[in-house]
């Protein structure tokens, strides 16, 4: 049965406003949850094979070959067996001083509800590009009065979310190319008088426009990690809602993917809801399609019962969409176009170094709620690609290549570099704890071996091949697992996690991290409650898991685990910090998107913050005897989503997403007035911060 949905003005329990859960993930966490499955049995084969004994010697003898081809195993909690830098001994006072591990080293920004970016003292900041800033040669500049379809086509888009910084040599050392998500739109904080019953086709339009890719070129500073947009760069590119995308892999020219507008099954028009994403070693980004599921209509409608269940597992919308998209082109209504809604949720592959490329779906990759997809190589030089399927009780994956990287900037390594994504194994992941079920009892408090721990398979769901794909779910097809991967990992009895969001393995240690936004379902009636990796009910703040496997098994299926840091309060007794002493870490909730620094420490962004505070941004060791010793780095304004983090030497860049996303907000009663102040319209943009020292960031 659905829910009947909350009006416009009650808050989210998992911590956001109700214009956030609306417009981001179509109110997601109001309907049902898609994961109806009952995998339990399947499970319970596999943990039975999975002997404690078997766990044990997996934790033991689990080496992952780091980038520099050395191995770690996950040792004892606050090991310092890793490749970073042992904590400064002088400086131990932590938190609360600008002491810390190297890259940590500054005083922790206070919780609190500024409408602006908080940095540390001693930092300065710059924004250094806004929605609708002109990009692309011949675009007109922001007016938010006069805005179009077409100026929109070619200004910054919307909502930006994962960011990437790529290097441009040569006679533009000092310059770096910038790709950007555009994640969704926020129509009411876009268009003066709004109406969402019935928006015109020019607002849609604009809006089609908003969404989608962004790349730019931007400056450096020579003096400070200040960067400034390069307006009308020829590398300069928007993509959007209508632009032409490629499937490529299993997926492509198959019967599931197959429209009226495109009956070749390969060439789709635009991508939707790209949220995180990662950078290629090759030198391309890929952004993942995550709630694209809202964009379409009347999944209610569909009298075929098998696609029917399809739709429902997605969260496709019943009825009408939020944004009405259905009425201006047919394909978003699941009715006239049944196949459409399959060719949207996968990992898209941009190279951002070619203004005319056509970026690729890459079916091989799944077809999920994609949140990020970050990958790293193995010792042999395949790529290995981390995903979270951003849902309550949803999975997180891995892709395996079947293909070697080649090095070198040759024409025939792009073009070999540009299929290595095509081919290879797709796996879910099933973790299993090492304590009796009975000592995790819902509220975090730790099992008597101390931790949250135990050892995971991967579990193969099917293989891309150019010889024939294989299907490894029984009673589906290679096909139908990677477009309905979702019914694919039910059936392999995958372990359901508290929301997986952004996944990331250190460069350093070659650790896994996976961040668990919340889960507020868990423990309800009919819901699956604790278990050691998701250790509490009602979970309202998150926790990050920390992985490590065996690269040199080119099977890839086994991996050690243990939780690294459950969210929250500190004063809560459920919260861990990896062991650091609690009354020297900062307050966080709600994990989401999470990238590394130079110096191997792990920083991670906030969305949903349920203490009382802005989200924001932090660092934490991962190493050394500073492992855990998390401390806040900013906070975004009011409303906002801190997104897209990237830490360099010089410089922090952020995404500030969503600012003045609060119920009851509008173009004409603004709930925040950032980046420009009183009486101008509220901009999403990316914000860089740096040292007003000139000194590297935390160091
Ligand atoms: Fe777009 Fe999972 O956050
Ligand atoms: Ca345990
Ligand atoms: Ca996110």
């Amino acid at each position: 049965m659905r829910k009947l949905l909350p009006l416009i003005g009650n808050s989210h329990e998992g911590g956001r406003s109700a214009l956030t859960c609306r417009f981001r993930c179509g109110n997601a966490c109001f309907h049902e949850v898609p994961n109806t499955s009952d995998n339990e049995y399947v499970g319970d084969v596999i943990a039975k094979a999975w002997s404690r004994r078997s766990m044990l010697r997996t934790a033991a003898v689990v080496t992952v070959a780091t980038a520099a081809g050395s191995a770690v195993a996950l040792g004892a909690p606050g090991s310092s067996a890793t490749a970073a830098p042992a904590a400064d001994a002088k400086n131990a006072s932590g938190h609360g001083t600008g002491d810390g591990a190297r890259g940590l080293r500054f005083k922790p920004v206070a919780p609190n509800t500024d409408d602006k970016v908080t940095v540390p003292e001693g930092y300065e900041q710059n924004v250094v590009i806004r929605w609708g800033d002109p990009i692309v040669k011949g675009a007109p500049g922001f007016h938010p009065d006069r805005q179009t379809a077409a100026a929109q086509a070619g200004q910054f888009g919307y909502n930006n979310d994962f960011l990437a910084l790529l290097p441009l040599g040569g006679p533009y050392e000092r310059q770096q190319l910038l790709v950007a998500n555009h994640e969704y739109t926020d129509e009411v904080l876009m268009f003066k008088g709004y109406d969402p019953a019935n928006p015109t086709r020019e607002q849609v339009e604009i809006a089609w426009a908003a969404h989608g890719l962004g790349v730019v070129v931007v400056q450096e500073d020579h003096r400070s990690g200040k960067l400034t947009a390069v307006t009308r760069h020829q590398l300069n590119r928007r993509l959007t809602a209508t632009s032409e995308f490629r499937l490529s892999g299993p997926v492509a020219g198959s019967a599931l993917v197959k429209t009226s507008a495109d009956p070749s099954g390969t060439k789709v028009l635009g991508t939707l809801n790209n949220c995180s994403g990662g950078t290629t070693p090759w030198g391309t980004t890929l952004h993942g399609e995550e709630n694209f599921n809202q964009y379409f209509a009347n999944a209610g409608k569909v009298t075929d019962p098998t696609q029917a269940a399809r739709l429902k597992r997605y969260g496709v919308s019943s009825g009408e969409s939020e944004r009405k998209w259905e009425r201006f082109d047919k394909r978003f209504d699941c009715v006239q176009e049944p196949n459409e809604a399959n060719r949207f949720g996968y990992v898209v592959e941009l190279d951002p170094y070619d203004p005319h490329s056509v970026p690729r779906k890459r079916t091989a990759l799944g077809r999920f709620k994609h949140e990020g997809a970050q990958p790293r190589l193995t010792e042999d030089g395949r790529p290995v690609v981390y995903m979270g399927d951003d849902e309550r009780f949803d999975y997180f994956y891995k892709f395996v290549s079947s293909k070697r990287m080649m090095k070198g900037d040759s024409r025939a390594a792009k073009e070999h570099n540009l299929t290595l994504l095509d081919e290879g194994t797709l796996y879910v992941a099933k973790l299993t704890g090492d304590s009796p079920a009975a000592e995790v009892d819902g509220t975090g408090k730790h099992p008597t071996d101390g931790e949250f721990d135990g050892s995971g398979v991967w579990i193969k769901l099917a293989t891309a091949a150019p010889t024939g794909n294989v299907s490894h779910v029984e009673g589906m097809t290679a096909e139908e697992v990677f477009v309905f991967t979702r019914l694919a990992a039910d059936k392999a009895g995958a372990t359901k996690m508290d929301r997986p969001e952004d996944i990331e393995p250190s460069p350093r240690t070659g650790r896994v991290y996976v961040a668990l936004t919340n889960n507020t379902d868990r423990g309800k009636p009919g819901k699956a409650g604790a278990d050691e990796a998701n250790p509490r009910n009602a979970n309202k703040h998150g926790q990050i898991l920390e992985l490590a496997e065996n690269f040199d098994d080119p099977a890839g299926d086994g991996f050690a685990w243990r939780l690294f840091l459950v969210a929250g309060d500190p004063k809560d007794p459920s919260t861990y910090f990896a062991g650091f002493p609690k009354d020297k870490v900062s307050p966080i909730s709600c994990p989401d998107n999470v990238a590394f620094d130079p110096h191997g420490n792990l920083w991670i962004s906030t969305d949903g913050n349920q203490l009382g505070s802005h989200d924001g941004l932090f660092g934490v060791a991962t190493a050394g005897e500073r492992r855990g010793e998390l401390k806040q780095f900013l906070t975004v304004p009011r409303g906002a989503e801190t997104c897209g983090p990237l830490i360099q030497d010089k410089r922090v860049l952020v995404a500030v997403q969503h600012p003045g996303e609060i119920d009851g907000a509008s173009v004409e009663k603004p709930q925040s007035v950032w980046p420009d102040g009183p009486g101008k319209i509220v901009r999403p943009a990316v914000v860089s911060v740096w040292r007003k020292d000139g000194r590297n960031i935390g160091v």
